[in-house]
């Protein structure tokens, strides 16, 4: 079946704006793209230029754009440190935007508040792709999390799906939930109660997908395909004592993993800190790495499909 491109020209700002045909669209174009040689995709992104403006620290999210575009022979520009900027004189984000727009063809933004990037694209005349907006969303991150456990565990349905740590705080749960709702999963979500998720943010979704909220670990973990693990999000406390009181509250290592199924599979944002042991890195259940190689991927698939309307 042929699907349609839906992407060209849009804005990547929530998941939620995608169907789940959109979203297989995205993984078979990143099947394609993964197929390809290197000069049968340069010129996918030829003439073209990606510019990132990261008001946030980050490693896989602004390198995978930056290589995912190189290899499609483009070229990037853009700020990943404010202070060596002009936002540090005080220029404001919609005049930010507004230049970038001038500068490239589709820019990537990294921003503190939520909403940063519907507000980005109604003053960018080119698409926008959220790298991560507050506490609100990561949709990038989601569809590579769900093409990673598409490609490792051969299906998405029918799957045992864990989240661990800070449900409250880290962006990319929220986008990985409702990326989950277009299919017949079984969720635990796994928290200290402080740091549960923020029902209002799912209530959407909360009837559409069986979810089971826990504080435990140990007895779950049992029970599941997939443990997805999420580092406890110091920045974003209000408070740092409520921080201590919660940091280091879960903990994957060799032992815990002795109760798991033997095809478990373990998933991770990064960067983590010191929820997953450096020890479980060597074990075939640890995906995490693999991962951030399938986000380069799929980024320089969702690039090719925003820039051009029939690629293939
Ligand atoms: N997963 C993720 O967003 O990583 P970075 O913060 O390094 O971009």
């Amino acid at each position: 079946m042929t699907r349609t491109n839906h992407f060209f020209g849009k804005d990547i700002v929530s998941i939620k704006d995608f169907s789940k045909d959109d979203l297989e669209f995205i993984f078979e174009t990143t099947d394609k793209i993964r197929k390809l040689k290197p000069d049968e995709k340069s010129e996918f992104g030829k003439g073209r230029t990606l510019g990132y403006i990261f008001y946030e620290p980050s490693t896989r999210t602004r390198m995978s754009f930056e290589a995912a575009m190189a290899s499609l022979g483009g070229s990037s520009i853009g700020i990943f440190d404010s202070k060596f900027s002009s936002i540090e004189k005080g220029e404001s984000l919609a005049d930010t935007i507004r230049i970038m727009d001038l500068y490239s063809d589709i820019i990537v933004l990294r921003h503190p508040n939520d909403g940063s990037s519907r507000y980005a694209a109604e003053l960018s005349n080119n698409p926008i792709i959220n790298a991560g907006s507050g506490s609100e969303e990561h949709p990038t991150q989601a569809m590579l999390d769900l093409y990673t456990i598409l490609k490792e565990k051969g299906r998405i349905n029918n799957l045992t799906i864990g989240i661990v740590g800070d449900l409250k705080y880290g962006r990319t749960i929220y986008s990985l939930l409702y990326g989950l709702k277009n299919y017949q999963v079984d969720i635990y979500l796994i928290s200290p109660p402080t740091l549960s998720v923020r029902s209002e943010s799912i209530y959407e979704i909360r009837n559409k997908i069986n979810i089971k909220q826990e504080n435990y670990l140990d007895e779950v973990i049992k029970k599941l395909d997939v443990l997805y693990v999420t580092r406890i999000q110091k920045e974003r406390f209000p408070d740092t004592q409520e921080y201590e009181k919660v940091k280091g509250t879960y903990k994957i290592d060799d032992k815990i993993l002795e109760n798991t199924k033997t095809d478990l599979s373990i998933m991770h944002p990064l960067p983590r800190l010191d929820e997953i042991s450096h020890l479980v890195d060597n074990s075939p259940k640890a995906i995490y790495f693999k991962q951030a190689a399938y986000g380069k991927e799929l980024r320089a698939a969702l690039l090719t499909v925003i820039l051009n309307e029939c690629p293939f």
